[in-house]
């Protein structure tokens, strides 16, 4: 079979596409033929190895040879004990923990894939299992956000960002969507009622103060935040600088508990078997995924860098024909 393989950490250019031997799914697996998979900001920073906690498991060379986490596609075998999915069934799934969905097959654990939601092409739900999971919990479980509050979420032009600022204001609230020049209109067209460009003001010296901090993009010190925060507000850490993450887990609780909020990382729990009440949104048509470019498997390395250079608006999709 066909797969893009990464055999050291670096640019986007020293990928390539090779003939690999197709993976025979072990008893607990099904082998599933790859229809379509979604690019997330973790295949950028797993293929460049930075920040450093995409080298777990790997400080050297790439744990993961072939990336791409977010699959939908075909059953095409299952392993014996294998008996939730027969071959034909569609399905999807993140494979995170493993990844290998630049590929034509990848053999997966039965139990991480979900059925194909019904009225869904496998474009759409390649495009949810990392991003819905983000904005899922970030706004509705943890983040817990009710009609009236204000909600500031920072890289909110991304994949995640597109079903947060969704999700915001369908919960009821004012919503802020914080990212660069090109992207303020996308924004807008998601629901965001006030965009920031941060390339020109810092949301953290405007003297605004939100109900929760979404951030998927944070470079700022911890003790920045807490002035943008209302009282009782939330702050939660998603994606972005190690230095940033390290101050949130080792003085968030401290700044949190002196200015009466909280603030803490969000460990998102990955799976398309958790993304059941997004999925009934999208398939309401109460929640859009936009899809902005799409590829094909031997144009990873351009999807990549399109998505790591920061012009992706939503979600970017490579089609494996
Ligand atoms: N906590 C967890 O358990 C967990 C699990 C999975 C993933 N993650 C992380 O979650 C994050 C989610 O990312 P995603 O998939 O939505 O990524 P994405 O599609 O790349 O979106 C991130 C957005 O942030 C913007 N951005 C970059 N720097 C910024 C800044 N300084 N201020 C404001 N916006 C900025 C980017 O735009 P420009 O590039 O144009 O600036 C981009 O639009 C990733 O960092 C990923 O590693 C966390």
């Amino acid at each position: 079979m066909k797969a893009v393989v990464c055999a050291r950490y670096g640019p986007p250019e020293m990928l390539r596409l090779a003939d690999v031997r197709t993976p025979v799914p072990k008893d607990g697996e099904v082998l599933v033929k790859v229809h379509a998979v979604s690019l997330n900001a973790s295949d950028w920073e797993m293929l460049r190895g930075k920040p450093l906690y995409s080298r777990v498991g790997g400080l050297f060379r790439p744990r993961h040879h072939v990336l791409g986490s977010d699959i939908a596609g075909r059953v095409a075998a299952a392993g014996r004990a294998a008996t939730l999915f027969r071959p034909g069934a569609d399905v999807f799934a993140d494979i995170l923990s493993q990844m290998g969905g630049f590929a034509e097959y990848v053999s997966v654990p039965q139990r991480v894939l979900a059925p194909l939601p019904p009225g869904m092409t496998y474009e759409q739900a390649a495009a949810l299992p990392q991003a819905g999971a983000i904005a899922l919990q970030g706004i509705r479980d943890k983040g817990r956000v009710r009609p009236g509050q204000n909600v500031l979420i920072n890289g909110a032009g991304g994949g995640s960002g597109m079903y947060a600022v969704q999700l915001a204001k369908l919960a009821g609230a004012e919503v802020t969507g914080v990212d660069s020049t090109e992207k303020l209109e996308f924004m807008r067209s998601l629901g965001a009622d006030h965009v920031i460009d941060y390339t020109r003001e810092d949301f953290t010296r405007a003297g605004r103060a939100y109900d929760l901090i979404l951030d998927l993009a944070a470079h700022r010190a911890a003790w920045a935040y807490p002035g943008s925060l209302s009282p009782g507000g939330r702050y939660l850490y998603v994606g972005g600088s190690v230095a940033t993450l390290l101050q949130v887990l080792l003085l968030g609780p401290v700044i949190g508990r002196a200015g009466r909020n909280t603030m803490r990382l969000l460990p998102v729990r990955l799976g398309a078997q958790h993304l059941a009440p997004l999925v009934e949104l999208c398939q309401a048509g109460e929640i859009t995924t936009v899809i902005d470019r799409r590829y094909r498997l031997s144009q990873v390395p351009e999807a990549l860098r399109y998505l790591g250079e920061g012009h992706a608006k939503g979600k970017v999709i490579v089609i494996v024909e």
